[in-house]
Parts: structure tokens; C-alpha cells; sequence
């Protein structure tokens, strides 16, 4: 070996990872997109923002029940309330919050169980939680979404199993 032949290896250790970590991270892109299905959300998961009113299930906001201990919630959020403003189930209830909003960036937020998420105009965002524990739960909007913003909220009543 040549006296100068260490720094040809030195190169050659940053060469080799400059190369693999991209190539890395090119592998896991494409396993994430072809292989496990992870896309930007679709149009399926769409509604017209400007028409929400109109459209199934958001024409209709309230709860519905799915089966036994399963309901779902269809809700929007608008400045500055959510419809319906109230919900109430069972304890021991599987809701799904079916949501979007009407206007501009809203939050779902209850605090107690596992529910945060954006609220985006014409996005459909879906959330299951169960209820366990009767009481009141607040539901909160956690995106700033103009003057008011403060007062949106609504609730969820899980009532004692009779
Ligand atoms: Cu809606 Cu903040």
C-alpha cells in the first residue's frame, strides 16, 4: 500500500453512505407507496367544500346508531360551532366522528380520551374512540379559526349503562 492510500479510504467511507442513505431512503419511499399503500389523501376522502350542507352524511349532521354500542357521529365544524352541538351515547360506546368543516381550519379535540385531529375544509376526517367513563366531555376546536374561535365547542354525554 501505497504512504497516501488512508485518505482514498477516507473518501471512500463518506462516498459509500452519501450514496446508501439516499438510495435508503428512495427503498423506503417506494415500499411505502407500492408496498403498504400510503398515498396523499384521495377524492374518496373529499367533499365539495362550498356544497357540505348538501352532501350525505354532512346534510344530515347528528348520530346515528351502527349497531350495538356502535354509533357513528356525522359532524361539521363552522365558525364558530360544531353541528350537532351535543351527542349522546351509552358508556361503553364505540363513537366514529365522521367531520369536516365548512369554512376555514378547525380542531376536534376531546380531552380525556383519544381524540385530536384537524379539521380541514372539504376533508373528511374520521376518528374512533370508545367511551368508557359516563360524564361530559368537552369537544373543543384547537386550530385558531378567527374571532370567536375560543367559544366553539361542544359535548359528549356518556350516560350510565341502565
Ligand atoms: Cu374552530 Cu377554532
Amino acid at each position: 500500500m501505497r504512504p497516501n492510500s488512508t485518505v482514498h479510504l477516507y473518501e471512500l467511507a463518506w462516498i459509500l453512505p452519501s450514496i446508501a442513505i439516499p438510495v435508503g431512503m428512495l427503498v423506503a419511499l417506494i415500499v411505502s407507496a407500492f408496498g403498504a399503500g400510503i398515498h396523499l389523501p384521495g377524492d374518496e376522502g373529499r367533499v365539495d367544500p362550498t356544497k357540505v350542507a348538501q352532501m350525505a352524511p354532512f346534510n344530515q349532521p347528528g348520530v346515528v346508531e351502527l349497531g350495538p354500542g356502535r354509533y357513528e357521529v356525522r359532524m361539521v365544524a363552522q365558525v364558530w360551532a360544531f353541528e350537532p352541538r351535543e351527542v349522546r351515547v351509552p358508556a361503553g360506546s364505540t363513537v366514529t366522528f365522521v367531520s369536516t368543516s365548512k369554512d376555514v381550519v378547525h380542531g376536534l379535540f376531546i380531552p380525556g380520551v383519544n381524540v385530536n385531529a384537524m379539521l380541514l375544509p372539504g376533508q373528511v376526517t374520521r376518528v374512533t374512540v370508545r367511551f368508557d367513563r359516563p360524564g361530559e366531555y368537552p369537544v373543543l376546536c384547537h386550530e385558531y379559526c378567527g374571532l370567536a374561535h375560543h367559544i366553539m365547542e361542544g359535548k359528549v354525554i356518556v350516560e350510565p349503562k341502565s
